[in-house]
């Protein structure tokens, strides 16, 4: 039997929930607005769709690299819990501006909305983190209820947003993906007392009893490294899976055939397919590496990592699928994309709540929001890249860029698997701690 989680934990997945709401929300009508052109009803910004893809790159890459100074500003001056108020605070006046038909309004909305996701997102991941003491068995399946908050976010913004963005105007769906924050940013204040514990600021010299700082002892250090290590599976994985908002999106509009029953669905709709799945097969994935655990085989963090990486890579095999069907002018099949996200998001599962919770347990203590300040950053490398990977297609061919892809995380997971007792016997077993 699991014991109850903390008080904490909903309000924690409430706030994020609106949060990713918010943030989901603006991005799926952020290339819209700007390709849309200047003039008729419901006008844009009259870009190339180039154009829009190079500022949509930037900017999910920047709103997660702000994250290191999100959790510099936790860890040396505010602590996490009134950081991520201020990154609340930001987010809604930066949707809030962007809901102003105005250029400076447009720019400076985006500046807000960056920053306050920089504050805000890491430093939730830690509080989450925060709930538990080391140890407790708890902390995993914590992470995979939070990861579902965050993909109820995920899947019904796009939906909902989109629909007043596309609909009823731009602005109003910015609007809208304020109003959603502002409910987050409630959420937060009312349940302060149920987070009294936790995302306090604790001065370093009280975590060292000390006034002069102490080095790393080797173990930490062997930590770090092991983190560094996962930073770069974090960045060759999102820079594969994050091609459903690019790639996979345009080529699902052009050559997949969406046609059920007389109606095509359009294609945005597909958007939210794997924070669907998400939702569905969140706690199932983690029962099913929990369980391994129990049979003692192997279930380090990395190792999930590297199974996650290859999983989600063969997702990419069915996209070639689906891209060699379609080769001589026709349409896809449905169920290559249906299935392709399917495995890409049991990759997810292995991996991205397991990291989040990893860097909690892992982190030294005064570098706890910076750990994972750098980890989202590492995220937003790999969205960058990401993009430059979807752009190939433009010149290679999708079904070129697709089993690339797929070849890619093969061998990438491949090679982490080979390496990795290696990497556990170097970093004297750092990387599990057994709970
Ligand atoms: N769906 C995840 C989220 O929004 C994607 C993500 C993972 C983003 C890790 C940043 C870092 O939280």
């Amino acid at each position: 039997m699991t014991r109850r989680h903390p008080k904490g934990l909903p309000i924690l997945f409430f706030t994020e929930m609106w949060e990713r709401f918010s943030f989901y929300g603006m991005r799926a009508i952020l290339v819209l607005y700007l390709t849309k052109e200047t003039m008729g009803d419901n006008p844009g910004m009259g870009w190339s769709n180039a154009d829009a893809l190079v500022l949509y790159g930037w900017y999910t890459m920047l709103v997660y690299v702000m994250s290191i100074p999100g959790g510099i500003i936790a860890d040396k001056l505010l602590g996490q819990k009134k950081t991520v108020f201020l990154g609340g605070i930001l987010i809604a006046v930066g949707q809030l501006t962007l809901a102003i038909d105005n250029v400076v309004a447009f720019y400076s909305g985006l500046a807000f909305i960056i920053s306050g996701v920089g504050c805000l997102k890491p430093n939730i991941s830690t509080m989450v983190g925060g709930l538990y003491k080391q140890g407790d068995s708890r902390r995993d399946s914590g992470f995979t209820i939070f990861y579902i908050g965050i993909n109820i976010g995920a899947a019904s913004a796009p939906l909902i947003v989109g629909y007043v963005g596309e609909v009823y105007g731009w602005h109003y769906g910015f609007g809208l993906a304020g109003i959603g924050m502002l409910l987050g940013q409630a959420v937060y204040i009312w349940g302060q007392k149920f987070l009294k514990e936790v995302g306090n600021f604790v001065s370093v010299q009280h975590i060292e009893g000390t006034k002069k700082s102490i080095p790393l002892t080797g173990k930490e250090k062997d930590r770090v490294i092991v983190l560094l290590i996962s930073f770069l599976i974090v960045i060759v994985f999102w820079a594969a899976y994050e091609q459903a908002g690019g790639l996979m999106n345009i080529y699902t509009k052009e050559k997949i055939d969406r046609v059920i029953l007389g109606w095509e669905i359009p294609a945005s709709l597909f958007q939210s397919v794997p924070a669907l799945f998400v939702i569905i097969f969140g706690t199932t994935v983690a029962a099913y590496w929990a369980k391994r655990n129990k049979k003692n085989k192997e279930s380090s963090s990395l190792f999930k990592m590297a199974i996650g990486t290859i999983i989600m890579g063969t997702g990419f095999l069915l996209m070639s699928g689906a891209a060699l069907e379609a080769e001589d002018g026709g349409k896809a099949m449905l169920a290559w994309l249906i299935f392709s996200y399917l495995l890409q998001v049991i990759g997810e599962l292995s991996i991205s709540p397991v990291a989040l919770s990893f860097i909690t347990k892992l982190a030294p203590l005064k570098y706890a929001s910076i750990m994972m300040g750098v980890y989202f950053a590492a995220t937003g490398l790999g969205n960058k890249v990401a993009g430059l990977v979807g752009e190939l297609a433009t010149n290679a061919g999708e079904l070129e860029v697709f089993t690339g892809i797929f070849i890619f995380c093969l061998a990438f997971g491949f090679l982490l698997l080979v390496f990795f007792r290696k990497l556990k016997a170097l970093t004297h077993g750092a990387e599990e701690i057994k709970e």
